[in-house]
């Protein structure tokens, strides 16, 4: 069976064919930063636009790149929610538009479904059960997951999402929208420990996460007198350990809790590299494993939209 994911939730135009037989056919992908760069964050009307201008191109460019017709496809997977209304109503109204022509069925998904399930479409796939860590722009959630629909939520972040709290931060220190990446190249260069920020609920016995008070530890820090340019890096690389030890602690302690050894990472902020070496090294010592989607598939992205469906 071949479906097509197509997913359209925030800044990101992703399309993609995945055969249950042969894998992944293809993908394509459009990213928006170029357009929402200059007004430091999403901007949902011009996302919404963007998907109507790209979506019809980037099907033609995906059924080019697989050798397929759009009568090859025998369901449309589409991101259902959550995400911007506009941008979604493109990604459904396409969706759902071409199922009622082709007379094939349409799969609404839910997006995080989607990120939990990307790393199951890399070359050596973790088996369930797994413990699932979702870092996204939007969640932070660890799950037990016992199979394709069988999810058990076993905490999330109380106030900010992990990928906001670091866009929110980079916006704080004056760095470009996306925050996520360019907070995490500056924390290259900086040192972590000169500046102290919290390590919020990394004592608090469950799995639930607050990433709120640490923003608010980084404007007071950065906006205290004798704060220059220069020990931003400094500020950049203590908010990335932060925020990376208490996710670690967190997916560690779910492990334990549920007898578990693999874990999967999967959202944005699952691309961080900090974060990955954290949890290998932390896994490490418990034997257990990460797995990770490939690179390309942790953000937003149409294939793992397909796979779901
Ligand atoms: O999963 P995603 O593409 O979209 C949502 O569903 O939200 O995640 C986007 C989030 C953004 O907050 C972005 O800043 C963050 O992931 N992100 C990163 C990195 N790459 C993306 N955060 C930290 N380090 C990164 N390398
Ligand atoms: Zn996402």
């Amino acid at each position: 069976m071949r479906v097509l994911g197509i997913e359209t939730s925030c800044d990101e135009t992703g399309v993609a064919v995945y055969d249950t037989d042969k894998g992944l056919l293809g993908h394509r992908l459009h990213s928006q930063i170029d357009l929402h760069a200059a007004y430091g964050g999403v901007v949902p009307e011009l996302a919404s636009r963007d998907h109507v201008r790209r979506l019809p191109l980037l099907l033609r460019e995906t059924l080019a790149l697989t050798g397929l017709s759009m009568r090859d496809v025998d369901a449309i997977a589409y991101t259902a929610g959550p995400g911007l209304a506009g941008a979604l109503l493109v990604g459904s109204s396409v969706a759902e538009a071409l199922g009622v022509a082709l007379g094939i069925p349409t799969l609404p998904v839910h997006h995080l479904e989607g990120h939990l399930l990307s790393p199951l479409l890399s070359a050596d796939p973790p088996a369930f059960p797994f413990v699932a860590l979702l870092v996204s722009g939007g969640h932070t959630q660890l799950m037990r997951v016992s199979g394709v629909g069988d999810y058990a939520l076993l905490g999330e972040t109380v106030d900010d999402a992990a990928g906001e709290a670091f866009d929110k931060t980079a916006k704080l220190i004056g760095l470009s929208y996306p925050g996520g990446p360019v907070l995490a190249k500056l924390a290259l260069e900086g040192t972590p420990g000169r500046f102290k920020l919290p390590r919020p609920m990394l004592h608090s016995k469950d799995f639930d996460f607050s990433f709120s008070g640490l923003k608010t530890a980084v404007l007071t820090t950065a906006t205290a007198p004798g704060f220059a340019p220069e020990d931003r890096a400094d500020l950049a690389a203590e908010f990335q350990a932060a925020a990376v030890e208490v996710l670690v602690a967190k997916a560690m302690a779910a492990l334990r809790h549920c007898g578990l050894r693999q874990l999967v990472v999967a959202g944005g902020v699952g691309a961080n590299l900090a974060l990955r070496a954290a949890l290998d090294a932390a896994a490490a010592k418990r034997k257990a494993r990460v797995f990770y989607p490939e690179l390309h598939l942790c953000t937003d992205n149409g294939a793992m939209i397909a796979f779901a469906g």
